[in-house]
């Protein structure tokens, strides 16, 4: 009998994990790596947030929680949420858990039965599919390429709805493009909704404030109250405060399902660290002023990213409007050899020809679901950007 499970064949390691450990792992082995596979800031969590946290375990914050969340977190958060996204909800609409990942994971385990279609969007974030996968679930995914500004569109939508469609996600700005859907294109996905009384939408916020170019950020259920009931926002500290390693992450959403979610987490990991749920205490209590300036980081870094990369050596950088990700089009690249005489197949093979030949590290459009493309992250330096960025096209130059 094996070890393991049928179901663990239906998934893959991470890639955008994996290709972080690979680029850290070469980096400490003494390569000159320019990592650009981080889905994490750079920046250190404010010090006020470090504080906190170092605080509340001389206090005490050492033990068990409540399985979902503090009531000191879980008032914090139902505080941001109408604060920042006009949502209106009681600390039994919310949920907190080891980071949104663990959302979306208790959400999808409680919710899908096998054959269950969840409609996801591509380019999507790597998790999104395989969670559902891993729950017997059907991801159904709707392609949205860049000559679409990778939005799905209100006839797609209608077009992807079945009678077994139980979700819909909707990742804005998304993870890997950028891509922001408005108030306008919300409503419109709302109105196809209203017809499918079954689907439940699950918004993955976590970007919120990685916006650029004066855009905003609108939240799917403040402006389609109507369907906030069938709703899941989630959210989480780890992108806008640099909290990653904290893992906390959270969402608000029908109490029936919040409760749910509360019963699978206590066979799981019984509780979030009591540590991080302090420290997520006083950054969603404290200041977001600093942000501004990371914000301006942030979209210099980007707009270098485009300007260095977007129509050199045949390769196409859209200009994202948010989030820390570039997804660059290396479609002019596949079919050629390397000067190693290796044929270049893929964005795969690509994105390995970077590591081992040029030691940038980025992650794959298969990964994605929009082929032939690389993820570029710019949460790093501007050195690090430039010597990358002249990498990569020295990369493709070399290509014959
Ligand atoms: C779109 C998206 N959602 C969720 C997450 C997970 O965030 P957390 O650290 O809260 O688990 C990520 C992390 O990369 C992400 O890109």
């Amino acid at each position: 009998m094996p070890l393991l499970a049928k179901r663990l064949d239906l998934i893959q390691p991470s890639p955008s994990v994996s290709a972080m450990n690979r680029a850290k792992t070469l980096a400490a082995a003494g390569e000159d790596i320019c990592n650009m596979a981080a889905g994490e800031p750079d920046f250190p969590t404010p010090p006020h947030i470090v504080e906190a946290a170092a605080r509340a375990m001389r206090d005490g914050a050492t033990r068990y929680t409540a399985t979902d969340g503090t009531a000191a977190l879980k008032n914090a958060i139902a505080a941001k949420f109408e604060r920042e996204n006009h949502l209106a909800v009681t600390t039994a609409n919310i949920s907190v858990a080891s980071g949104a990942k663990q959302i979306i994971y208790n959400a999808f385990t409680c919710t899908i039965n096998a054959g269950d279609e969840v409609i996801v969007p591509a380019p999507y974030w790597v998790s999104y599919p395989d969670i559902v996968k891993l729950n017997g679930g059907v991801p159904v995914f709707v392609t949205a390429p860049a000559e679409q500004r990778f939005k799905m569109t209100q006839q797609q939508l209608a077009d992807a709805l079945t009678p077994r469609t139980k979700w819909l996600v909707l990742n804005s700005p998304n993870n890997p493009s950028g891509a922001i859907y408005s108030e306008g294109e919300l409503r419109g996905f709302a109105q196809v909704l209203r017809d499918h009384p079954q689907v439940h939408v699950m918004t993955d916020d976590i970007y919120e404030h990685l916006i650029y170019d004066g855009l905003v950020h609108s939240t799917f259920a403040h402006v389609n109250p109507d369907l906030a009931d069938r709703t899941l926002t989630i959210n989480g500290v780890s992108k806008t405060y640099a909290m990653t390693g904290f893992r906390i992450g959270y969402a608000s959403g029908p109490v029936e399902l919040i409760k749910a979610m509360e019963k699978l987490q206590s066979q799981s990991t019984s509780n979030p660290a009591a540590v991080s749920q302090a420290a997520a205490v006083a950054a969603l209590n404290g200041p977001l002023s600093f942000f501004a300036e990371w914000r301006n980081a942030y979209k210099m870094r980007r707009d270098r990213v485009v300007a260095l990369l977007h129509g050199k050596a045949g390769l196409d950088c859209p200009t994202p409007d948010g989030a820390f990700y570039a997804y660059v089009s290396c479609a002019t690249q596949i079919g050629k050899t390397t000067l190693g005489g290796k044929l270049i197949k893929d964005d795969s093979d690509f994105v390995m020809y970077l590591l081992d030949d040029f030691k940038v590290a980025t992650v794959q459009g298969a990964a994605y679901g929009i082929s032939p493309a690389f993820r570029i992250s710019f949460a790093t330096s501007m050195d690090v950007i430039e010597k990358a960025c002249h990498r990569i096209i020295h990369a493709c130059k070399a290509l014959r």
